[in-house]
């Protein structure tokens, strides 16, 4: 593991020798993708984005492809990038089945910059929360506005907490602390982003911010904010925040 967010692959690992097709122990392609997050996405483009046909979409941390299939069902051109090669194959696998065409990519959100290439859709996959540190974060969204053609439009789609939310659920091998990281408990590693805390070592696992800092931190990168949307997923105030930017 070279960087935090490299232990997602051994979370692939796992869904996959389990049998399954993605998060949430779902067995079947029917079964993938939660129903609000994938209706969200289409009744999105749907008002945001004038005929997908011929135009091309970027989906962020794509995972086993679940929103990349949805992209491409709409007509869009599609790359799904995600740094789980796990995944990456998984999806590859879902969409022959499928009979969809979708460039998949084993790749890392944080060297977009580097691409060169333009899309007129950029979505962010739950793949934002993942990316803990401010100069990752900066890195990831500076990408994004370079990839991003003229008329081109940003959906992020955030986990986000209230200043009075802990999602660790009580879980002992978590930890939540005040700048909004979860942590969770590791073996002592080299990785960037595993440090040391009276002994135990943590690995950073997610950033969950409250939605006005999501909000400034997107404002400060160079997009405008035209449409916001909150889904809450608890009563404890945790929930995704969802923003529609160019
Ligand atoms: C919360 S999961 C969501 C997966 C998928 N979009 C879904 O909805 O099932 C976040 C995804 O982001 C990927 N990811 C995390 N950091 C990344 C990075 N730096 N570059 C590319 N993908 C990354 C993870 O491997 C994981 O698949």
């Amino acid at each position: 593991m070279k960087s935090y967010y490299d232990a997602h692959e051994s979370g692939y690992k796992e869904i996959k020798s389990k049998g399954y097709v993605g998060w949430g122990n779902v067995k079947t392609l029917e079964e993938l993708g939660d129903p609000k997050t994938l209706e969200y996405l289409r009744s999105s483009v749907n008002q945001w984005v004038d005929s997908p046909a011929g135009k091309n979409a970027l989906d962020l941390g794509c995972g086993t492809g679940t929103t990349a299939f949805t992209l491409a069902k709409l007509g869009f051109a599609v790359t799904g990038i995600d740094v789980s090669e796990t995944a990456i194959g998984m999806a590859n696998e879902l969409a022959v089945k499928q009979n969809l065409k979708i460039n998949f990519e084993i790749g890392d959100i944080l060297e977009l910059q580097k691409r060169n290439e333009k899309f007129d859709l950029i979505y962010d996959s739950h793949c934002l929360h993942c990316i803990v540190f401010e100069e990752d974060r900066s890195k990831v969204l500076a990408g994004v506005k370079a990839s991003l053609a003229e008329s081109g439009v940003f959906i992020l789609d955030t986990a986000v907490v209230t200043n009075n939310s802990n999602p660790t659920g009580g879980i002992e091998t978590l930890r939540f602390d005040n700048d909004y990281i979860l942590w969770h408990k590791t073996k002592p590693s080299t990785a960037r982003g595993v440090v040391e805390v009276d002994g135990q070592h943590w690995c950073a696992q997610r950033r969950f911010y409250p939605s006005a800092k999501v909000k400034e931190e997107v404002v400060q990168a160079g997009f405008t904010i035209k449409s916001v949307y909150f889904d809450a997923q608890d009563e404890s105030g945790h929930g995704m925040l969802r923003l529609i930017l160019s």
